[in-house]
């Protein structure tokens, strides 16, 4: 499988479309884009708009998108949601609807989701759901965001039980990187970006898993040109999968590579203990383990991948979620994935550098495999 790539290009801005007919829409990549109302022209008009945001990002960002907009909506609100993973929650959510009919929103009105999963995740849901669908647009701030959430319309909240287990497809009018929103990114999150990065080389894209092991260190140093290559390549490869599979009838799981393993560690710990792309991050090593322990991929390969997992700054160590029957707790609530059925747990799994696939295992394999990778 190899998701077609555009033209290299000098400069660090690019436009990647996300190609689903009447539901089409464009992510624009670029440095300084937050500020500018030219990157807002042509959106759905209304009378008016809510930013959705968080503590932590609206006061660095949304001064300057509410200018931005205010060229093209009458009014413009903002509402900061308390910032962190443990926040995802119908609580939550019921904030924004609050905020949209005590603004006396309407049906036209959209919504503009600045900051990071979380924020793009449950503003998301809110424009989905909020008067059956109103329009909404991604900005996403953190890499993680850049380069998955916020492309794709999956939108949604955590359950106590179960990770984004509550949720809708609905697609943004368009997504906007800003990559100068990274440079104020604390250096934990830009690893975890870094893990839905990497996920795309094992499972698409071995040419671009290459070039990540040679950019490591200039992604880490947060360099400009490389980002926007990593990002661009990201979305690029995300658009190829979500253009042929919107609703995860079946290829679009792939982009779930190291979830299975990665959602119960982050259920297993409470959410927030462990970063999303982190709980990635250690499941792609427990998964590529698993692959090779299936004699699906040379153990060399899954190696290679740990290696790179390690040097992004990332747990390659899963956590003990249960002092007794550790591999007993994860097999728990990985059979509350949303891939599971009747109970059976359906994993991804690399066939081959570059190709996923998705299957089951055996029960005493995967046992084997949490034990190996878990801390003592
Ligand atoms: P996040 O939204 O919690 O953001 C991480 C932290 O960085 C937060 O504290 C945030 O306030 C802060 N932050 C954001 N932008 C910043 C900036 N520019 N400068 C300084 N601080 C900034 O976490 P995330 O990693 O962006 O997203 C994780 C979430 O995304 C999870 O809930 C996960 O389930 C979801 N997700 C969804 C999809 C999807 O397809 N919808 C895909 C992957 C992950
Ligand atoms: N992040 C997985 C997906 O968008 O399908």
């Amino acid at each position: 499988m190899s998701a077609p790539s555009s033209a290299a290009q000098l400069d660090s801005s690019a436009t990647v479309t996300i190609d689903l007919g009447v539901r089409s829409y464009d992510i624009a990549i670029g440095t300084g884009l937050i500020g500018r109302a030219a990157t807002f022209a042509g959106l759905p008009r209304a009378s008016q708009a809510l930013i959705v945001s968080n503590a932590t990002v609206a006061p660095l960002y949304a001064e300057r998108v509410r200018a931005a907009l205010a060229a093209h909506y009458p009014q413009v609100h903002l509402l900061a949601l308390p910032d962190g993973e443990a926040f995802k929650t119908w609580e939550t959510l019921q904030l924004i609807f609050d905020a949209l009919l005590t603004h006396g929103c309407d049906r036209k009105t959209v919504l503009f989701a600045l900051g990071g999963g979380v924020v793009g995740d449950m503003t998301g849901f809110a424009a989905a759901s909020f008067m059956r669908g109103v329009p909404f647009v991604q900005i996403p701030t953190t890499l993680l965001a850049q380069v998955d959430s916020s492309v794709g319309g999956k939108t949604g909240i955590n359950h106590p039980l179960g990770k984004n287990m509550v949720g809708a497809f609905y697609q943004p009018h368009r997504v906007v990187c800003d990559l100068e929103t990274l440079q104020t990114l604390p250096p934990r999150e830009l690893s975890a970006g870094l893990a839905e990065i990497i996920k795309y080389g094992p499972i698409a894209d071995t040419d671009f898993l290459a070039w990540i092991e040679a950019q490591l260190s200039n992604l880490l140093a947060r360099e400009p040109q490389a980002l926007a290559h990593a990002v661009r390549r990201s979305c690029e490869i995300k658009a190829w999968v979500v253009a042929q599979d919107e609703r995860e009838a079946g290829l679009r799981a792939i982009l779930n590579f190291g979830h299975t393993f990665g959602h119960a560690i982050e259920a297993g710990m409470g959410y927030g203990a462990w970063l999303h792309g982190e709980a990635v991050g250690c499941g792609m090593v427990m998964a590529a383990r698993l692959s090779a322990a299936l004699g699906m991929v040379e153990a060399a390969f899954a190696d290679r991948l740990v290696r790179l997992i390690a040097a992004a700054g990332l747990p390659v160590r899963g956590p003990l979620l249960d002092a007794g029957d550790n591999a007993g707790r994860y097999l728990e609530l990985m059979r509350l994935d949303k891939k599971a059925q009747a109970g059976a747990i359906t994993f991804v799994l690399i066939d081959g550098p570059g190709h996923a696939v998705m299957r089951e295992a055996p029960e005493a394999l995967v046992r084997s495999v949490i034990d190996a990778c878990c801390a003592a």
